[in-house]
């Protein structure tokens, strides 16, 4: 098979902004306790945190990291993670049935964000409290001093404001599963409330109205277009959450799951920019994906039959190969749709659903889908360009027919440099051919790729599915080996 796309810097999208290479540290399993955080591991700082998490988030490239919840901020009291550790109480974490020691809070993730070089992104408990306590964290976090608040973050240790500027105004307050779920009016009033306070605490801060928890949702676009009705005027974002479950097998389904999220990007942005016209308004709100990946759902009943307990292991998937090329898909789509997706979040970044795994005391490792993420977030600087190929397409039981090859360019005017990533969906290879004409003089000299299986990397064997050199397209035909994730780039 053949498939051909144009690459042409005219057709621009918009940056390629860092922001969308974000992940997601939630209390929730040994993402932070045995992740993130291990008082007394081989690699911990005097505070606790770990070095070899440390140095593969940074590795990994991820720009933001959303915090600390997820399903747990919606019961989360924030000053129960400040002050001496010993005075922390212990409390019960009723969305992921846990005991949560309060060991690590506010002060340790901003200390964690600062070594890991991350942008932090707060999430207001807005499920069982509301504006006065979403003021009060913001006060404590970004007021510079002289009031009670700031003053106990100060005596904290934390001398200068922490400067947060991206919050979200709870989360998935459409689901059913969540503490103090609400309707969508009742939502959009909390949230618009909550949204014109804060403003006032801090004017600088950008704020994100929950949408909804996926497309699947019974609620979907009703749920987004009342919200907004409510907190239009006070909002920035609008964010939206995917997982994409392989459970079922049904391998061609799973590697077209980008298919779903880019139908779902695109009817996000039609319902804000109706609700933005009823309104008369000329301000454009853009996305925050913050939660998104793949992740074999079916396992979570499993893991919360049991007991209380301090950081059990939840959700702890071993990705495959193919999971990767998923990844790497949904990565090509978030930046295809840069112009109104604004943020975007992994969840999580260690052990929960996560590119990072650990063993409490031991290794940590790169999973599979690790490799796409890191080489999207080092490669696609700069520009993203508009590629619209054409070629075959198959059928899937989920997503009927898709086309079979998804591409998006990323063109680095200061230098030149010209990423293309591109995935094969079907399951033969597939010859792409790149029309570069309006880029003349470049030469390809690197084509990276992974290609589906059920290989997975573990603690015993880290490295099983990692990318494959191969030698760099000439005459710009790049063979895509089926179901495969490639970047190839140019200089
Ligand atoms: O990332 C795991 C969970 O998935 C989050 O806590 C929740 O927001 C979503 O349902």
């Amino acid at each position: 098979d053949t498939a051909k796309v144009t690459i042409d810097p005219a057709f621009r999208i918009g940056p390629a902004d860092r922001r969308l290479f974000g992940s997601f540290v939630e209390h929730m399993g040994r993402c932070v306790y045995g992740g993130v955080f291990e008082p007394g591991h081989p690699t911990a700082d005097p505070l606790g945190l770990r070095g070899d998490v440390l140095e593969l988030t940074r590795e990994l490239g991820v720009s933001v990291v959303r915090y600390p919840g997820g399903n747990f901020v919606s019961g989360y009291r924030w000053e129960d993670g400040v002050g001496p550790t010993g005075d922390r109480p212990r409390r019960l974490d009723l969305a992921w049935k846990s005991i949560e020691t309060n060991a690590f809070g506010l002060d340790e993730f901003m200390v964690w964000a600062r070594a890991a070089g991350v942008e932090p992104m707060m999430a207001v408990n807005l499920g069982t409290r509301g504006v006065q306590e979403a003021c009060d964290l913001l006060e404590y976090a970004n007021h510079p001093g002289g009031t009670h608040l700031s003053d106990l973050r100060r005596k904290h240790g934390a001398e200068d404001p922490y400067d947060i500027r991206l919050w979200c105004l709870g989360n998935e307050m459409d689901g059913p599963w969540q503490v103090g779920h609400k309707t969508a009016d009742e939502y959009g009033r909390l949230a618009a409330e909550t949204a014109r306070a804060m403003k006032m605490v801090d004017p600088r801060v950008s704020l994100v109205a929950c949408g909804s928890s996926n497309r699947g949702m019974p609620t979907f676009a009703a749920w987004e277009a009342t919200v907004l009705e409510h907190t239009y005027e006070h909002v920035d974002y609008i964010s939206a959450h995917t997982y994409y479950d392989p459970t079922d097998g049904d391998r061609a389904s799973i590697l077209a799951s980008a298919v779903d999220m880019d139908a779902f990007i695109t009817e996000v942005v039609a319902t804000a920019d109706q609700v933005a016209a009823k309104q008369r308004r000329a301000r454009r709100l853009k996305i925050s994906f913050d939660e998104w990946n793949v992740w074999y759902q079916q396992r979570l009943a499993a893991d919360l039959d049991r007991d209380w307990a301090e950081a059990p292991a939840l959700i702890e998937d071993t990705f495959t190969a193919t999971d990767a090329v998923v990844v790497g898909d949904l990565l090509i789509t978030l930046l295809r749709h840069a112009d109104r997706v604004g943020v975007a979040c992994q969840a999580q970044l260690a052990n929960v659903i996560a590119p990072i795994r650990t063993v409490t005391g031991g290794s940590a490792w790169r999973q599979s889908i690790f490799h796409p993420f890191a080489l999207t977030a080092r490669h696609a600087r700069g520009t993203v360009l508009r590629t619209e190929p054409t070629g075959p397409s198959h059928d899937t039981a989920r997503y009927g027919r898709v086309p079979s090859v998804d591409t998006v360019a990323v063109h680095d005017e200061e230098t030149g440099a010209l990423a293309v990533f591109a995935v094969n969906r079907g399951d033969t290879d597939i010859q792409l051919q790149l029309d570069l004409r309006a880029l003349p003089g470049l030469v390809a000299h690197e084509h990276l790729s992974i290609a589906a299986g059920d290989a997975t990397n573990t603690a015993e064997t880290p490295d099983r599915v990692t990318p494959r050199l191969l030698a760099p397209p000439t005459d710009g035909l790049v063979r895509l080996e089926a179901a495969s994730w490639n970047l190839i780039r140019f200089a």
